[in-house]
């Protein structure tokens, strides 16, 4: 018996389709109630796709994790996988950690040792907060006044995580692409977001008592977003915005698979297997001929399209053809029970 939280438009629609499929006996359960565990407890597995800005999910999810490996079910995301989800300073140690090819990243928790830094550093340099997705809280720093500006509201009033300026500029860049209707309404609806007092953008968290900044990889034109689910690998390319750096959230991507280097899908596959992930999305950046990791994700958008192309396996063999990765995180932790 499978254990699975159900959340509508997230992977366990799939996840659901393939026990009925293939008569697994599973059971939903609600992650949200007292008795999680008694839910669990007769189960040999348990499987919840919890999103980055279920501000719920995340007081508990990896403690619940944690608490149900240890009674030896098998959980997907497990513990492993799922812990530097949308924790950009957690990742960082990891990174580092394993020697993984990743970005200078310069982490202050003290204010006056961040602004010595700042003062006698190079720039730019990009500043981020530790969570957050589709480049919103990823900002060029051009010069040391800028820096310093930054970290002293990272050490005083602290950095919104839901950065609204930047989400209603970016709303207004995809409106001038796409110069459609729908782009227009999502402009006014951002504008709208960020005067009412929603309970929605309440909720995300003010960052502050770290300053995180990055060396800046100059003249990308791209990054890669390589996605690894136990011995299948695949990716897209997804181009910078106009007059910008940031790749993410652009939805500027492209799909050919002759664009992604057997160089970088090795190296997706032996950083997945180093951390034994489970399912994994690496965001990748050329820099001098090498790859550099910026970022993982467990958990990343599936209406990719790309997913009727193809994937490599594990000896780097293209599988022309339509394939769901949903069904291969439940095969996997099937394999595992
Ligand atoms: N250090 C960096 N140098 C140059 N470009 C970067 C750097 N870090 C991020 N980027 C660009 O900004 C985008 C967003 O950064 P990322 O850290 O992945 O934030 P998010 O979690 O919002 O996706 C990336 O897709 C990449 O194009
Ligand atoms: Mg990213």
């Amino acid at each position: 018996m499978i254990a699975i939280h159900h959340r509508k438009g997230s992977f366990s629609d799939k996840w659901i389709e393939y026990c009925e499929v293939h008569n697994v006996p599973y059971k939903i359960v609600d992650c949200y109630s007292n008795n999680i565990i008694e839910q669990v407890r007769d189960c040999k597995a348990f499987m919840w796709n919890w999103g980055h800005s279920d501000f719920i999910a995340k007081k508990f999810v990896l403690q619940l994790t944690h608490s149900l490996e240890m009674i030896g079910i098998v959980v997907f995301p497990n513990i492993k996988t799922g812990w530097h989800y949308d924790d950009k300073l957690g990742q960082k140690y990891l990174l580092e950690a394993i020697n993984a090819p990743s970005i200078p990243t310069h982490i202050f928790y003290n204010k006056s040792k961040a602004i010595r830094w700042a003062k006698t550093e190079n720039f730019p340099k990009v500043f981020k907060t530790r969570n957050g997705a589709g480049a919103m809280n990823v900002k060029l720093i051009k010069n040391s006044k800028e820096a310093i500006n930054i970290i002293k509201r990272s050490f005083g009033k602290g950095i919104p995580s839901y950065n609204k300026v930047s989400k209603i500029k970016d709303k207004w860049w995809k409106f001038k692409r796409d110069r459609t209707i729908l782009s227009l309404m999502r402009v006014v609806k951002h504008i709208l977001k960020s005067i009412l007092p929603l309970r929605y953008v309440a909720q995300y968290s003010v960052e502050r008592n770290y300053a995180y900044f990055q060396d800046f990889i100059p003249n990308s034109k791209f990054d890669y977003r390589m996605k690894v689910i136990g011995n299948r690998c695949w990716g897209f390319r997804r181009n910078v915005r106009e007059n910008d750096f940031r790749a993410s959230g652009s939805g500027l991507v492209n799909y050919d698979p002759d664009l992604i280097p057997e160089q970088l899908i090795k190296l997706s596959f032996d950083i997945a297997k180093k951390l034994k992930l489970q399912s994994v999305a690496f965001d990748f950046i050329e820099h001098k001929g090498s790859f550099k990791i910026i970022e993982l994700s467990y958990s990343f958008g599936m209406t990719d399209g790309q997913t009727e192309l193809g994937y490599w396996d594990s000896d780097l063999k293209w599988k022309p053809g339509k394939f769901n990765p949903e069904y291969w995180m439940i095969e996997d932790v099937l394999e595992k029970v």
